[in-house]
């Protein structure tokens, strides 16, 4: 820690590490925006122990490597301990070893594949267990036990997809086909997937598709004319952010889980969606990546408030069991593991880009990113 940044009077300085352009930009540009808003917020109401936060920005151009270069430059040029950022988990793995070298706190604001717990990272998005069990559970359910499971091609879609197909087998389902493409994907590259999917004919179609390729797989399922009635998309990546980018006639009738979607209907919800539109306009919807990037700075500051340093692990410490009335619910960060207790909801989008609500845990689900009770979880929501 700089001199400068134990002068009291001296602004907390944080990095943010969010793709402001490029392929992941359609939802990392909104947790870029979830970031700053809280940011202001807290500035707005007196910093923390008298102090102004200041964001120091990169934008990483939707290529992982570059998140490790930035998070290294953060912290060592720029003198920085912590980070809010990071979407894929590629880029995750890119900014963890800077982190755990130089012992910095990487706030991590997406869901992710599990299987993994660094003392440098507080995890905010959801772990399998919260919510691709309740998915699972719940297509079984409603439409059959055959999947097609289809993903973009790096670590979290094969790994989601490992433990999806583990899900299925333990309950009689099976996965009748698996695909990948690049993370670049255009629509055209969808068009050999959906031929295979008429051939297979599968109960549901998983999907670990994410960023701006989620537009495109979307429109080519809706140009072959199949009914999401009947054989929904169902994904854990797919937020109001690319539900907007397809267009919402595309989207409607598919299948997300999510922690949040931004329809609940709480005062703590109502005040982040008012705040979100007011500062970024009123076309604009928040989502669940939104939405853990915002109430992860609020964490981040009511810990800080307590230990007022930024020294990574007496903030830590602060942070392990801290709690906050995030727009999901309470939330809770548990400190077994460092990842937050969250909620899990099932939503249907709707013609109007938003998600209908068709299951909700009844409270935050124990993080359990090892899915070390999954052998005694039943496969209901709450
Ligand atoms: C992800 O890559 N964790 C969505």
């Amino acid at each position: 820690m700089s001199r400068l940044q134990e002068e009291s009077s001296a602004p907390w300085r944080v990095g943010v590490l969010f793709s402001r352009t490029g392929f992941m930009s359609v939802v990392e540009d909104t947790q870029y925006q979830g970031t700053l808003l809280a940011i202001e917020e807290i500035n707005d109401a007196g910093g923390i122990c008298g102090r102004q936060l200041v964001p120091v920005a990169y934008d990483p151009g939707s290529d992982a490597s570059a998140y490790g270069h930035f998070a290294k430059r953060l912290m060592i040029e720029d003198d920085v301990s912590t980070i809010f950022g990071c979407y894929t988990s590629s880029s995750r793995k890119a900014v963890l070893p800077v982190v755990e070298r130089l012992n910095g706190l990487l706030w991590y604001p997406t869901l992710y594949e599990g299987f993994e717990a660094s003392p440098n990272v507080i995890y905010t998005g959801a772990s399998p267990n919260q919510n691709s069990l309740a998915l699972c559970r719940h297509l079984m359910d409603t439409f059959g036990s055959r999947f097609y499971l289809v993903g973009s091609d790096y670590i979290y879609p094969r790994e989601s997809n490992r433990v999806m197909r583990e899900l299925l087998k333990a309950n009689g389902g099976s996965a009748v086909g698996e695909r990948y493409v690049s993370v670049q994907a255009r629509w055209q590259d969808f068009l050999p997937i959906m031929q295979d999917i008429r051939r297979l004919k599968p109960d549901v179609i998983f999907s670990t598709v994410v960023g701006e390729a989620t537009a495109y797989l979307y429109q080519a399922y809706a140009n072959m004319g199949l009914d999401p009635r009947r054989m929904p998309i169902a994904s854990l990546t797919t937020t109001e952010a690319e539900i907007a980018a397809m267009g919402f006639d595309v989207g409607e009738g598919h299948i997300t889980a999510a922690s949040y979607f931004q329809g609940i209907e709480s005062d703590a919800n109502r005040a982040f969606v008012t705040a979100f539109k007011k500062r970024y306009g009123g076309d604009v919807s928040t989502n669940m990546c939104a939405e853990a990037s915002y109430f992860q700075v609020h964490l981040f500051a009511r810990a800080l408030e307590q230990v007022n340093t930024l020294d990574t692990d007496v903030l830590r410490s602060m942070v392990l069991g801290t709690s906050f009335e995030a727009p999901q619910g309470t939330v809770t960060v548990n400190p077994a593991s460092g990842h937050a207790d969250l909620w899990t909801r099932i939503g249907r989008a709707n013609r109007a880009g938003q998600f209908d609500i068709i299951d909700e845990s009844h409270g935050a689900v124990h993080a359990d990113p090892f899915l070390i009770g999954y052998g005694r979880a039943t496969a209901h929501a709450g």
